[in-house]
Protein backbone atom coordinates (compact mmCIF):
# COMPACT_ATOMS: atom_id res chain seq x y z
CA UNK A 1 0.00 0.00 0.00
CA UNK A 2 1.71 3.30 -1.14
CA UNK A 3 0.29 6.83 0.37
CA UNK A 4 2.13 9.70 -0.63
CA UNK A 5 1.28 12.45 2.15
CA UNK A 6 0.72 16.48 1.16
CA UNK A 7 3.56 18.48 0.28
CA UNK A 8 5.20 21.31 2.31
CA UNK A 9 5.19 25.06 0.33
CA UNK A 10 3.26 24.49 -2.46
CA UNK A 11 3.62 28.42 -2.46
CA UNK A 12 5.89 30.01 0.09
CA UNK A 13 4.20 30.95 3.11
CA UNK A 14 1.11 28.59 2.82
CA UNK A 15 1.13 26.25 5.53
CA UNK A 16 0.88 22.54 5.29
CA UNK A 17 -2.68 21.18 3.87
CA UNK A 18 -2.34 17.33 4.85
CA UNK A 19 -4.19 14.84 2.60
CA UNK A 20 -6.98 13.00 3.90
CA UNK A 21 -5.72 9.49 3.40
CA UNK A 22 -2.32 10.04 4.47
CA UNK A 23 -3.71 11.46 8.07
CA UNK A 24 -6.12 8.92 8.38
CA UNK A 25 -3.30 5.80 8.00
CA UNK A 26 -0.57 7.57 9.98
CA UNK A 27 -2.35 10.27 12.22
CA UNK A 28 0.60 12.50 11.11
CA UNK A 29 0.88 15.57 9.74
CA UNK A 30 4.34 14.96 8.74
CA UNK A 31 4.86 17.29 5.32
CA UNK A 32 6.41 15.31 1.81
CA UNK A 33 6.26 11.87 3.92
CA UNK A 34 5.45 8.67 1.94
CA UNK A 35 3.86 5.72 3.86
CA UNK A 36 4.41 1.76 2.60
CA UNK A 37 2.49 -0.40 4.36
CA UNK A 38 3.29 -4.08 3.36
CA UNK A 39 0.72 -6.66 3.71
CA UNK A 40 1.28 -10.43 4.26
CA UNK A 41 -1.26 -12.51 5.06
CA UNK A 42 -2.43 -11.18 8.31
CA UNK A 43 1.25 -9.71 9.16
CA UNK A 44 1.67 -5.79 7.74
CA UNK A 45 4.64 -3.71 8.28
CA UNK A 46 4.54 -0.01 7.99
CA UNK A 47 7.21 2.69 7.01
CA UNK A 48 7.37 6.42 6.98
CA UNK A 49 9.75 7.85 3.85
CA UNK A 50 10.82 10.88 5.25
CA UNK A 51 11.73 14.08 3.35
CA UNK A 52 14.77 15.86 4.68
CA UNK A 53 14.71 19.33 5.91
CA UNK A 54 17.90 21.27 5.33
CA UNK A 55 19.83 22.84 8.26
CA UNK A 56 19.39 26.48 7.37
CA UNK A 57 15.77 26.30 5.99
CA UNK A 58 14.62 24.10 9.40
CA UNK A 59 15.75 27.60 11.94
CA UNK A 60 12.87 28.78 9.13
CA UNK A 61 10.34 26.33 9.13
CA UNK A 62 11.47 24.01 12.26
CA UNK A 63 12.97 20.60 12.14
CA UNK A 64 11.16 17.67 10.99
CA UNK A 65 10.80 14.03 11.57
CA UNK A 66 13.76 12.28 10.73
CA UNK A 67 15.00 8.27 10.71
CA UNK A 68 15.96 8.33 14.18
CA UNK A 69 13.32 9.98 15.82
CA UNK A 70 10.07 8.63 13.84
CA UNK A 71 9.06 5.73 15.84
CA UNK A 72 9.03 7.79 18.64
CA UNK A 73 7.49 10.90 16.93
CA UNK A 74 5.09 8.78 15.07
CA UNK A 75 4.83 5.34 15.99
CA UNK A 76 6.00 4.03 13.09
CA UNK A 77 9.69 3.17 11.84
CA UNK A 78 11.28 5.83 9.50
CA UNK A 79 13.83 6.09 6.37
CA UNK A 80 14.93 8.91 4.32
CA UNK A 81 12.31 9.63 1.55
CA UNK A 82 16.04 8.79 -0.82
CA UNK A 83 15.76 5.26 -0.73
CA UNK A 84 11.94 4.94 -1.67
CA UNK A 85 12.55 4.55 -5.10
CA UNK A 86 14.93 1.68 -4.58
CA UNK A 87 12.42 -0.01 -1.78
CA UNK A 88 9.49 0.26 -4.36
CA UNK A 89 11.63 -1.59 -6.94
CA UNK A 90 12.60 -4.23 -4.94
CA UNK A 91 8.91 -4.87 -3.91
CA UNK A 92 7.40 -4.71 -7.23
CA UNK A 93 10.11 -7.33 -8.53
CA UNK A 94 8.57 -9.86 -5.55
CA UNK A 95 5.28 -9.74 -8.43
CA UNK A 96 3.26 -8.38 -4.87
CA UNK A 97 0.17 -6.39 -6.25
CA UNK A 98 0.36 -2.57 -5.26
CA UNK A 99 -2.59 -0.76 -3.75
CA UNK A 100 -1.86 2.92 -4.64
CA UNK A 101 -3.67 5.59 -2.64
CA UNK A 102 -3.28 8.47 -5.29
CA UNK A 103 -2.10 11.99 -3.68
CA UNK A 104 -5.45 14.18 -4.30
CA UNK A 105 -8.14 15.29 -1.80
CA UNK A 106 -10.57 12.81 -1.56
CA UNK A 107 -13.12 15.27 -3.85
CA UNK A 108 -10.50 16.83 -5.22
CA UNK A 109 -11.01 18.67 -8.54
CA UNK A 110 -7.50 17.36 -9.43
CA UNK A 111 -8.06 14.10 -9.14
CA UNK A 112 -7.37 13.31 -12.59
CA UNK A 113 -3.85 15.11 -12.01
CA UNK A 114 -1.37 12.61 -13.24
CA UNK A 115 1.48 15.22 -12.66
CA UNK A 116 1.35 14.62 -8.68
CA UNK A 117 4.30 13.46 -7.31
CA UNK A 118 2.32 10.00 -5.96
CA UNK A 119 0.94 9.48 -9.35
CA UNK A 120 4.55 9.98 -11.41
CA UNK A 121 6.25 7.45 -8.56
CA UNK A 122 3.42 4.82 -9.43
CA UNK A 123 3.90 5.50 -13.69
CA UNK A 124 7.38 5.03 -13.39
CA UNK A 125 7.19 2.00 -11.40
CA UNK A 126 4.54 0.56 -13.84
CA UNK A 127 6.90 1.22 -16.59
CA UNK A 128 9.73 -0.45 -15.12
CA UNK A 129 7.46 -3.33 -14.21
CA UNK A 130 4.99 -3.64 -17.19
CA UNK A 131 3.06 -7.03 -15.54
CA UNK A 132 2.64 -5.18 -12.32
CA UNK A 133 -0.55 -5.12 -10.36
CA UNK A 134 -1.82 -2.03 -9.31
CA UNK A 135 -5.20 -1.40 -7.48
CA UNK A 136 -7.42 1.35 -6.41
CA UNK A 137 -6.71 1.61 -2.48
CA UNK A 138 -8.37 4.81 -2.13
CA UNK A 139 -11.58 2.77 -2.59
CA UNK A 140 -10.63 0.59 0.67
CA UNK A 141 -9.30 3.87 2.59
CA UNK A 142 -12.65 5.63 1.64
CA UNK A 143 -14.11 2.92 3.17
CA UNK A 144 -12.90 2.70 6.28
CA UNK A 145 -12.89 6.22 6.39
CA UNK A 146 -16.69 6.54 6.17
CA UNK A 147 -17.65 4.70 9.86
CA UNK A 148 -16.36 7.32 12.53
CA UNK A 149 -14.35 6.02 15.69
CA UNK A 150 -15.40 7.10 18.95
CA UNK A 151 -12.38 9.63 18.90
CA UNK A 152 -13.12 10.66 15.44
CA UNK A 153 -16.71 11.73 16.72
CA UNK A 154 -14.96 13.40 19.45
CA UNK A 155 -12.94 15.49 17.29
CA UNK A 156 -15.94 16.33 14.77
CA UNK A 157 -17.93 17.03 18.19
CA UNK A 158 -15.64 19.70 18.51
CA UNK A 159 -15.16 20.70 15.22
CA UNK A 160 -19.50 21.71 15.79
CA UNK A 161 -18.90 23.21 18.72
CA UNK A 162 -16.57 25.41 18.04
CA UNK A 163 -18.12 26.37 14.61
CA UNK A 164 -21.40 26.66 16.93
CA UNK A 165 -19.83 29.47 18.43
CA UNK A 166 -18.82 31.37 15.32
CA UNK A 167 -22.28 31.37 14.41
CA UNK A 168 -23.32 32.72 17.29
CA UNK A 169 -20.89 35.29 16.85
CA UNK A 170 -21.59 36.33 13.46
CA UNK A 171 -25.34 37.02 14.53
CA UNK A 172 -24.07 39.09 17.24
CA UNK A 173 -22.13 40.98 14.82
CA UNK A 174 -22.72 45.15 15.50
CA UNK A 175 -24.32 46.94 12.69
CA UNK A 176 -21.74 45.14 10.02
CA UNK A 177 -21.37 47.32 7.20
CA UNK A 178 -19.92 44.86 4.75
CA UNK A 179 -19.88 40.87 4.62
CA UNK A 180 -15.90 41.02 5.61
CA UNK A 181 -16.81 42.41 9.25
CA UNK A 182 -19.00 38.91 9.86
CA UNK A 183 -16.42 36.74 8.23
CA UNK A 184 -14.33 38.67 10.96
CA UNK A 185 -16.54 37.94 13.41
CA UNK A 186 -16.75 34.33 13.01
CA UNK A 187 -13.31 33.38 12.37
CA UNK A 188 -12.24 35.29 15.58
CA UNK A 189 -14.11 33.00 17.25
CA UNK A 190 -12.76 29.49 15.49
CA UNK A 191 -9.04 30.87 16.31
CA UNK A 192 -9.54 31.71 19.72
CA UNK A 193 -11.39 28.45 20.63
CA UNK A 194 -8.16 26.45 19.31
CA UNK A 195 -9.17 25.39 15.57
CA UNK A 196 -6.38 25.43 13.35
CA UNK A 197 -8.48 27.38 10.43
CA UNK A 198 -11.73 27.26 8.51
CA UNK A 199 -12.52 24.18 7.19
CA UNK A 200 -13.19 25.38 3.76
CA UNK A 201 -13.19 29.02 2.69
CA UNK A 202 -15.95 30.86 4.86
CA UNK A 203 -19.17 31.63 2.66
CA UNK A 204 -20.64 34.77 3.52
CA UNK A 205 -23.10 36.33 1.38
CA UNK A 206 -25.93 39.26 1.93
CA UNK A 207 -28.24 40.07 -0.65
CA UNK A 208 -28.07 38.56 -4.15
CA UNK A 209 -24.30 37.02 -2.70
CA UNK A 210 -26.65 34.61 -0.94
CA UNK A 211 -28.37 32.58 -4.22
CA UNK A 212 -23.90 32.43 -4.96
CA UNK A 213 -23.79 28.67 -3.42
CA UNK A 214 -20.12 29.32 -2.86
CA UNK A 215 -19.35 33.01 -2.82
CA UNK A 216 -16.28 33.18 -0.47
CA UNK A 217 -15.43 37.39 -1.55
CA UNK A 218 -17.27 38.87 1.55
CA UNK A 219 -16.18 41.94 -0.07
CA UNK A 220 -19.41 43.76 -0.62
CA UNK A 221 -21.57 46.27 1.32
CA UNK A 222 -24.94 44.92 3.23
CA UNK A 223 -27.98 46.45 2.50
CA UNK A 224 -30.27 47.06 5.61
CA UNK A 225 -32.87 44.80 4.33
CA UNK A 226 -30.40 42.30 3.06
CA UNK A 227 -30.34 38.30 4.42
CA UNK A 228 -26.94 37.42 5.15
CA UNK A 229 -26.07 33.97 4.57
CA UNK A 230 -22.82 32.39 6.29
CA UNK A 231 -22.01 28.93 5.22
CA UNK A 232 -18.31 28.35 7.34
CA UNK A 233 -17.29 25.69 10.04
CA UNK A 234 -13.83 25.08 11.89
CA UNK A 235 -11.25 22.27 11.38
CA UNK A 236 -10.51 20.86 14.60
CA UNK A 237 -7.44 18.73 14.24
CA UNK A 238 -8.25 17.90 10.91
CA UNK A 239 -11.67 17.29 11.35
CA UNK A 240 -13.81 19.41 9.45
CA UNK A 241 -17.33 20.21 10.79
CA UNK A 242 -20.18 22.32 8.00
CA UNK A 243 -22.33 24.57 9.02
CA UNK A 244 -24.79 27.55 7.44
CA UNK A 245 -27.31 30.10 9.21
CA UNK A 246 -29.33 32.52 7.20
CA UNK A 247 -30.22 35.53 8.74
CA UNK A 248 -31.43 39.36 8.08
CA UNK A 249 -29.17 41.81 9.20
CA UNK A 250 -31.74 44.10 10.45
CA UNK A 251 -32.28 41.32 13.51
CA UNK A 252 -36.09 40.80 11.84
CA UNK A 253 -36.63 38.63 8.36
CA UNK A 254 -39.15 40.42 6.50
CA UNK A 255 -42.94 38.61 5.33
CA UNK A 256 -41.26 37.08 2.33
CA UNK A 257 -37.87 36.45 3.63
CA UNK A 258 -39.74 34.41 7.02
CA UNK A 259 -42.04 32.17 4.17
CA UNK A 260 -38.50 31.24 2.39
CA UNK A 261 -36.86 30.21 5.44
CA UNK A 262 -39.64 28.59 6.73
CA UNK A 263 -40.05 25.91 4.00
CA UNK A 264 -36.52 25.64 4.01
CA UNK A 265 -36.74 24.76 7.92
CA UNK A 266 -39.83 22.92 7.15
CA UNK A 267 -37.42 20.45 4.84
CA UNK A 268 -34.81 20.15 7.13
CA UNK A 269 -37.32 19.10 9.33
CA UNK A 270 -38.79 16.18 7.01
CA UNK A 271 -34.85 14.70 6.08
CA UNK A 272 -34.45 14.78 9.74
CA UNK A 273 -37.13 12.39 10.39
CA UNK A 274 -36.13 9.83 7.80
CA UNK A 275 -32.44 10.00 9.03
CA UNK A 276 -32.21 7.01 11.21
CA UNK A 277 -30.41 4.14 11.37
CA UNK A 278 -31.05 1.32 8.27
CA UNK A 279 -33.80 4.32 6.50
CA UNK A 280 -33.04 5.14 3.09
CA UNK A 281 -30.31 8.44 2.43
CA UNK A 282 -32.16 8.67 -0.98
CA UNK A 283 -35.63 8.84 0.86
CA UNK A 284 -34.85 11.76 3.22
CA UNK A 285 -33.37 14.00 0.63
CA UNK A 286 -37.04 13.24 -1.60
CA UNK A 287 -38.84 13.98 1.17
CA UNK A 288 -36.92 17.22 1.91
CA UNK A 289 -37.69 18.41 -2.04
CA UNK A 290 -41.22 17.52 -1.72
CA UNK A 291 -41.69 19.41 1.07
CA UNK A 292 -39.84 22.61 -0.42
CA UNK A 293 -41.53 22.50 -3.76
CA UNK A 294 -44.81 22.28 -2.23
CA UNK A 295 -44.16 25.13 -0.24
CA UNK A 296 -43.02 26.96 -3.53
CA UNK A 297 -46.08 26.07 -5.52
CA UNK A 298 -47.87 27.62 -2.55
CA UNK A 299 -46.29 30.48 -2.83
CA UNK A 300 -46.69 31.21 -6.57
CA UNK A 301 -42.58 30.11 -7.18
CA UNK A 302 -43.77 27.30 -9.47
CA UNK A 303 -46.67 26.43 -11.02
CA UNK A 304 -47.09 23.24 -9.67
CA UNK A 305 -44.61 20.25 -7.26
CA UNK A 306 -43.82 18.64 -11.07
CA UNK A 307 -44.70 21.32 -13.51
CA UNK A 308 -41.60 21.60 -16.26
CA UNK A 309 -39.38 24.09 -17.62
CA UNK A 310 -36.45 23.78 -20.73
CA UNK A 311 -33.36 23.90 -18.66
CA UNK A 312 -30.39 26.01 -18.96
CA UNK A 313 -28.54 23.07 -18.02
CA UNK A 314 -27.56 20.00 -20.22
CA UNK A 315 -30.00 17.11 -19.54
CA UNK A 316 -31.93 14.57 -20.59
CA UNK A 317 -35.02 15.63 -19.28
CA UNK A 318 -36.60 11.79 -20.27
CA UNK A 319 -34.22 9.88 -18.34
CA UNK A 320 -33.40 12.19 -15.61
CA UNK A 321 -36.52 14.68 -14.96
CA UNK A 322 -36.08 16.51 -11.44
CA UNK A 323 -33.28 19.26 -13.32
CA UNK A 324 -36.04 19.98 -15.61
CA UNK A 325 -38.49 20.86 -12.85
CA UNK A 326 -39.61 24.28 -11.96
CA UNK A 327 -39.15 23.42 -8.39
CA UNK A 328 -35.06 22.31 -9.11
CA UNK A 329 -34.26 26.18 -10.23
CA UNK A 330 -34.57 27.28 -7.08
CA UNK A 331 -32.79 24.61 -5.15
CA UNK A 332 -30.58 23.46 -7.39
CA UNK A 333 -28.02 21.26 -4.78
CA UNK A 334 -28.31 17.87 -2.67
CA UNK A 335 -29.23 18.22 0.82
CA UNK A 336 -26.61 15.78 2.24
CA UNK A 337 -22.99 14.34 2.55
CA UNK A 338 -20.79 12.99 4.78
CA UNK A 339 -17.85 14.97 6.95
CA UNK A 340 -14.44 14.09 8.36
CA UNK A 341 -10.89 14.65 7.62
CA UNK A 342 -12.55 15.99 4.25
CA UNK A 343 -15.49 18.67 4.01
CA UNK A 344 -16.79 16.22 1.86
CA UNK A 345 -16.38 12.75 3.32
CA UNK A 346 -17.87 9.33 2.61
CA UNK A 347 -20.90 8.00 4.13
CA UNK A 348 -21.14 4.29 4.74
CA UNK A 349 -23.84 3.69 2.14
CA UNK A 350 -23.33 4.12 -1.28
CA UNK A 351 -25.51 4.06 -4.14
CA UNK A 352 -29.19 4.45 -4.69
CA UNK A 353 -30.03 2.16 -1.88
CA UNK A 354 -27.94 3.81 0.55
CA UNK A 355 -28.97 3.78 4.50
CA UNK A 356 -27.86 5.27 7.27
CA UNK A 357 -25.49 3.28 9.70
CA UNK A 358 -24.56 3.79 13.09
CA UNK A 359 -20.85 5.42 12.72
CA UNK A 360 -22.03 8.23 10.16
CA UNK A 361 -21.31 11.70 10.58
CA UNK A 362 -22.89 14.22 7.66
CA UNK A 363 -24.75 17.28 6.88
CA UNK A 364 -28.33 17.67 6.19
CA UNK A 365 -28.62 21.32 4.30
CA UNK A 366 -31.52 22.30 2.45
CA UNK A 367 -31.48 25.84 1.04
CA UNK A 368 -34.04 28.11 -2.08
CA UNK A 369 -32.26 30.50 -3.92
CA UNK A 370 -34.71 32.93 -5.61
CA UNK A 371 -33.85 35.63 -7.72
CA UNK A 372 -34.33 36.95 -11.12
CA UNK A 373 -30.78 36.10 -12.80
CA UNK A 374 -31.96 32.36 -12.45
CA UNK A 375 -35.24 33.69 -15.02
CA UNK A 376 -32.26 35.41 -17.26
CA UNK A 377 -30.72 32.31 -17.96
CA UNK A 378 -33.54 30.31 -19.24
CA UNK A 379 -33.43 29.50 -22.76
CA UNK A 380 -36.39 31.68 -24.95
CA UNK A 381 -38.57 28.23 -25.84
CA UNK A 382 -42.13 28.88 -25.90
CA UNK A 383 -42.78 26.79 -22.70
CA UNK A 384 -40.24 28.98 -20.89
CA UNK A 385 -42.18 32.01 -21.85
CA UNK A 386 -45.24 30.88 -20.72
CA UNK A 387 -43.88 30.34 -17.21
CA UNK A 388 -41.83 33.52 -17.08
CA UNK A 389 -44.81 35.67 -18.06
CA UNK A 390 -46.67 34.71 -14.97
CA UNK A 391 -43.66 34.35 -12.27
CA UNK A 392 -41.71 36.84 -12.78
CA UNK A 393 -43.28 39.41 -10.62
CA UNK A 394 -43.55 36.63 -8.11
CA UNK A 395 -39.70 36.52 -8.16
CA UNK A 396 -39.44 39.76 -8.14
CA UNK A 397 -41.26 39.95 -4.85
CA UNK A 398 -38.76 37.62 -3.27
CA UNK A 399 -35.76 39.22 -5.37
CA UNK A 400 -32.41 37.61 -3.92
CA UNK A 401 -33.68 35.76 -0.83
CA UNK A 402 -31.27 33.09 -0.87
CA UNK A 403 -31.82 30.97 2.13
CA UNK A 404 -29.92 27.72 3.41
CA UNK A 405 -30.07 25.87 6.85
CA UNK A 406 -26.93 23.34 7.22
CA UNK A 407 -26.81 21.51 10.42
CA UNK A 408 -23.95 18.79 11.46
CA UNK A 409 -25.48 15.06 12.65
CA UNK A 410 -24.14 11.47 13.59
CA UNK A 411 -26.28 8.27 13.92
CA UNK A 412 -25.44 6.44 17.22
CA UNK A 413 -27.19 3.63 18.30
CA UNK A 414 -29.88 5.92 19.89
CA UNK A 415 -30.31 7.25 16.50
CA UNK A 416 -29.81 10.63 15.01
CA UNK A 417 -28.07 13.88 16.59
CA UNK A 418 -27.48 16.99 15.46
CA UNK A 419 -24.24 18.18 17.13
CA UNK A 420 -24.48 21.80 15.38
CA UNK A 421 -26.18 23.56 17.99
CA UNK A 422 -26.91 27.58 16.63
CA UNK A 423 -30.21 28.89 16.89
CA UNK A 424 -32.20 27.82 13.65
CA UNK A 425 -35.75 28.85 14.27
CA UNK A 426 -36.81 31.84 13.34
CA UNK A 427 -37.67 33.10 16.83
CA UNK A 428 -34.89 31.69 17.96
CA UNK A 429 -32.39 33.91 15.89
CA UNK A 430 -34.49 37.02 15.91
CA UNK A 431 -34.22 36.62 19.88
CA UNK A 432 -30.75 36.39 19.53
CA UNK A 433 -29.94 38.78 17.10
CA UNK A 434 -32.81 41.54 19.42
CA UNK A 435 -29.51 41.21 22.11
CA UNK A 436 -27.18 42.34 19.66
CA UNK A 437 -29.73 45.93 19.23
CA UNK A 438 -29.37 46.25 23.00
CA UNK A 439 -25.51 46.35 23.45
CA UNK A 440 -25.67 48.96 20.20
CA UNK A 441 -24.11 52.19 21.19
N1 LIG B 1 -19.71 24.23 2.72
C1 LIG B 1 -19.81 23.35 1.63
C2 LIG B 1 -21.02 22.55 1.70
O1 LIG B 1 -21.96 22.90 2.37
O2 LIG B 1 -21.11 21.47 1.17
MN1 LIG C 1 -22.25 20.93 3.33
MN1 LIG D 1 -21.69 24.15 4.03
Amino acid sequence: VVSFGGRNLLHDFSTLFQLPAFRYLTERNEPDAVLVMVVRGKRSASTLFLAPIEPRMALYYGTRTVPATSVARTGIPGRPLAELGGVLDSLAATGLPFYDIPDVETMDFAANDTLTRGQQAMKGLARRFPTLTVRDGMRHVLALRAKKSPAELALIRAAAAISSEGHRAAMLTTAPQHEFEVRAALEYEFTRRGAERPAYGSIVGAGINGTTLHYMKASAPVGPGDLVLVDAAAEYRGYAADITRTFPVSGRYTPEQRAIYQLVRDGQDAAERLSQPGMSVRAAADSSVAVRARGLARLGLIDSVHALIDPPWRVDCAANPAPCRQSYLWMIHGISHGIGLAVHDPLQGVGRDAAFQVGDAFTIEPGIYVSTRVLDMLPDTPRNRAFLARVRPVVRRYENTGVRIEDDYIITDKGLERISLVPREIDEIEALMARRRAIQP
